[in-house]
């Protein structure tokens, strides 16, 4: 008896043992110091940093080594000097408070809980695990509640509450991507999480592959995970969404206005050419009378691909060319793939060389990986001195008359999809490998190119689009969900995607209309192409077999209702641009999901509605299949009013909605203001001079930010804008104009 007794206690005692070695906990507090902002405490396994940004933000960095690791390429915010700190040291526990909160770090284990003025626990570590590491992996847990829901974490399939699923951040090159698919083409590690009446979010900043656990396949944890590096995150508390965001957008940056063009339409497709074939697209825009400002080119343009070449047999005077487009109201811009062709006499790729501006391998080789042109070697856009080369290489193409540059391929993406982990990357002169480099990878491309072109630009806007990207990426650059498919369920996911991306920073966002995989039915196309009008970017686009996607190519009923929802669009210019104002004042996005005003309202969040979002502050959309003629539509408490007939409806309802092909469900919110301006055919010809201000009465107060300005340069720094605030008083119905701010 005495043996198996013996025996029972050794296994357990080994077991026990076993679990130790397998997860490394952060243990109990040895030391701790303060610092000007905040504390570092020393446990039994490491080291943790508690750091306060402002009175909303707090950062955690925990490391194993002696010196913690602040690097960051998605962060711009320096700690506030001036947030009223208090720090006080109680048996227990450690607590850093400012105005609007207090982070208890308790020291028997060590664990970080952040709390409101009022005393609720707004986020707190799971209180067996915490944080720790399964060898290198190290992993921080936090308690989940019953109703707690996660929103955001940027470009991630699935629904608007991503509780129950897990994701992973591993920028990839995923053609015709499944709509459950993870990970796909870029990597934002910020998520908000909302339970009860509180709301907060989670900035994970680190670049390596990251994990992120929102209670699936378990339900006892809400988790995120460094596979390589330190614990680097951000605690974010505010009392609204809105407000979060514009504390996440503070720590990583805003996006400049864009140019007024880029918000028109866009007609892409791999590939228009030859030239006679670019020209006969624009005419036929102009022609058929469909508004378009954009005219894309794919990769043909190029002589054998070679990025910053032409193709002189399918585009013989590119400038002669682009002198006529700009004539016609066009805007034009070329496809710009990261892999430069290893060739003898091509210029980038030999001067490349001479300046050490390519990415190379552990024993100083350069790497070289197939892309379009064949072996191609990669500029590491994580060298400073790299990201000026690269700048400069658009000289030729500015002077040409191309306005924009469109950054494809850039997770790196290679045939064989497998780049190899033991390249270095520069990383600002701390050389670290790809495991650390390639999720940044596409933003640094991105703002190597917005930096340079803007520089060659001078006054006026640069304009980038890219696939890949990390945290911050909206300083330099729109993005595009890739290469979708042509089907509904695609369409309703493009409108998820972007929902989530203005979730986590980035407003300027968009799909390929149309998808970009097979060929859309007459139905698909003309249901996408009202969403996409939409949609803060709007862009068609297709791969290079298939039909013809062009919105004329789909009979009479689409192209009639294409020209309708693009021109609405244009008319509704004034309102969009405004909405990109505020996106670059607060960090507020264009395209908002229900999640950010009606956080709390569980309704928007089921699967029938939570597709629905806010274009703009004012016109709700409720996008639904080119299948149905009818939908079920959800309205959120308050008044609403239909677009198309003024039908008041009262919210906190839901009701079946007739939704023709050529009638997108959309409501104007009780107290909204929507300037629309003339008909025009491209965003530089002039309306008339009457702009018209749609009012929508309510019983309370509502105020409205018009803004309008050159649309293409930089003189509003200077003060030639025009904004207006404007008031509706409810009790005596009287509109009221603020006095004109700017030149
Ligand atoms: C992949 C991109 O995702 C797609 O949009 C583009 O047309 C092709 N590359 C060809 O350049």
């Amino acid at each position: 008896m005495k043996t198996i007794f013996f025996l029972i206690i050794s296994a357990l005692l080994i077991h026990q043992l076993q679990a130790q070695s397998l997860s490394k906990p952060l243990g109990n507090l040895k030391s701790y110091k303060k610092t000007s902002n905040g504390v570092v405490v020393q446990t039994d396994h490491g080291n943790l940093k508690a750091t306060v940004y402002s009175a909303n933000i707090i950062k955690i960095d925990i490391t194993e080594h002696a010196a913690f690791n602040d690097f960051s390429y998605a962060v711009t915010a320096l700690p506030d000097a001036q947030v009223k700190i208090l720090i006080q040291d109680q048996r227990d526990n450690i607590t850093i408070s400012t105005d609007s909160l207090n982070l208890v770090i308790t020291k028997k284990p060590v664990r970080v809980s952040l709390y409101n003025k009022q005393g609720v626990l707004v986020n707190g570590d799971d209180e067996a695990f915490g944080t720790s590491w399964i060898d290198d992996q190290i992993t921080t847990y936090k308690k989940i509640f019953p109703d707690e829901k996660f929103i955001g974490l940027g470009e991630k399939t699935g629904g608007l509450n991503r509780r129950g699923s897990g994701y992973q951040n591993w920028n990839s090159d995923v053609p015709g991507y499944e709509t459950r698919q993870d990970p796909l083409y870029a990597t934002i590690p910020f998520y908000i999480g909302i339970r009860d009446s509180v709301v907060y979010g989670i900035f994970l900043d680190n670049s390596s592959k990251t994990q992120f656990n929102f209670g699936a396949s378990q339900d006892r944890f809400s988790s995120f995970s460094v596979d390589n590096g330190d614990m680097n995150y951000y605690l974010l508390w505010h009392s609204s969404v809105a407000k979060i965001l514009e504390s996440y957008s503070w720590l990583t940056g805003r996006m400049p206005l864009p140019p007024m063009w880029s918000l028109g339409y866009h007609q892409c497709r791999w590939s228009y050419f030859p030239e006679s074939e670019m020209m006969s697209l624009a005419k036929n825009f102009r022609d058929r009378k469909i508004p378009c400002d954009g005219l894309w080119f794919d990769i043909h343009y190029m002589q054998d691909y070679k990025v910053f070449t032409w193709s002189h047999d399918r585009f013989p005077d590119p400038e002669g060319m682009l002198t006529q487009l700009d004539n016609m109201g066009f805007k034009n811009v070329v496809i710009i793939d990261p892999g430069i062709k290893v060739e003898k006499g091509y210029a980038p790729y030999e001067d490349g060389v001479k300046k050490d501006m390519f990415i190379k391998y552990s024993d100083g080789k350069e790497y070289n990986g197939q892309v379009w042109p064949g072996w191609c070697a990669f500029t590491d856009f994580t060298k400073p001195d790299a990201r000026v080369w690269w700048g400069t290489l658009f000289k030729e193409d500015i002077d040409q008359g191309i306005d924009g540059f469109w950054c494809d391929m850039n997770e790196i993406a290679s045939w064989g999809a497998k780049t190899p982990d033991n390249l270095v990357f520069n990383f600002e002169g701390h050389p670290v490998s790809h495991r650390t480099g390639k999720n940044v990878f596409g933003l640094e491309m991105s703002r190597a190119t917005y930096e340079g072109t803007l520089q060659l630009f001078k006054n006026k806007r640069p304009f980038v689009l890219t696939r890949s990207g990390f945290a911050g990426l909206q300083r330099y650059t729109a993005i595009w969900t890739g290469d979708n498919l042509a089907k509904d369920d695609h369409m309703l996911l493009g409108v998820r995607l972007v929902n989530s991306l203005g979730l986590s920073g980035v407003p300027f966002a968009g799909v390929d209309v149309g998808g970009f995989v097979g060929d859309a039915s007459s139905e698909l196309m003309a249901r996408w192409i009202t969403i996409g009008a939409f949609c803060p970017f709007y862009r068609s686009h297709k791969e290079y077999n298939g039909k013809d996607a062009e919105p004329w190519a789909f009979g009479e009923n689409t192209e009639e209702i294409s020209r309708n929802y693009i021109q609405l669009r244009y008319n509704l210019l004034p309102y969009i641009y405004s909405a990109f104002y505020e996106a670059s004042q607060t960090g507020m996005p264009v395209q908002r999901s229900l999640a950010i005003n009606y956080s709390h309202d569980n309704m928007i969040y089921q699967t029938d509605y939570e597709n629905e979002y806010f274009f703009g502050p004012s016109i709700l959309v409720a996008p639904c299949v080119s299948t149905v003629r009818a939908t079920k539509v959800y309205l959120p408490e308050g008044i609403w009013f239909d677009f198309y007939n003024n039908k008041k409806y009262d919210g906190n309802s839901e009701m079946w909605y007739e939704a023709p092909l050529e009638k997108l469900p959309l409501f104007i919110k009780a107290g909204s203001f929507i300037p629309e301006q003339s008909p025009v055919q491209f965003t530089a010809q002039q309306p008339t001079d009457t702009l018209t201000l749609h009012v929508y009465y309510s019983s309370f107060n509502s105020h409205y930010v018009y803004y309008e300005d050159a649309g293409d340069q930089f003189d509003y720094q200077k003060g030639d804008y025009y904004k207006r605030e404007m008031q509706l008083i409810a009790s005596s119905k009287q509109l009221v104009l603020a006095k004109v701010e700017g030149n």
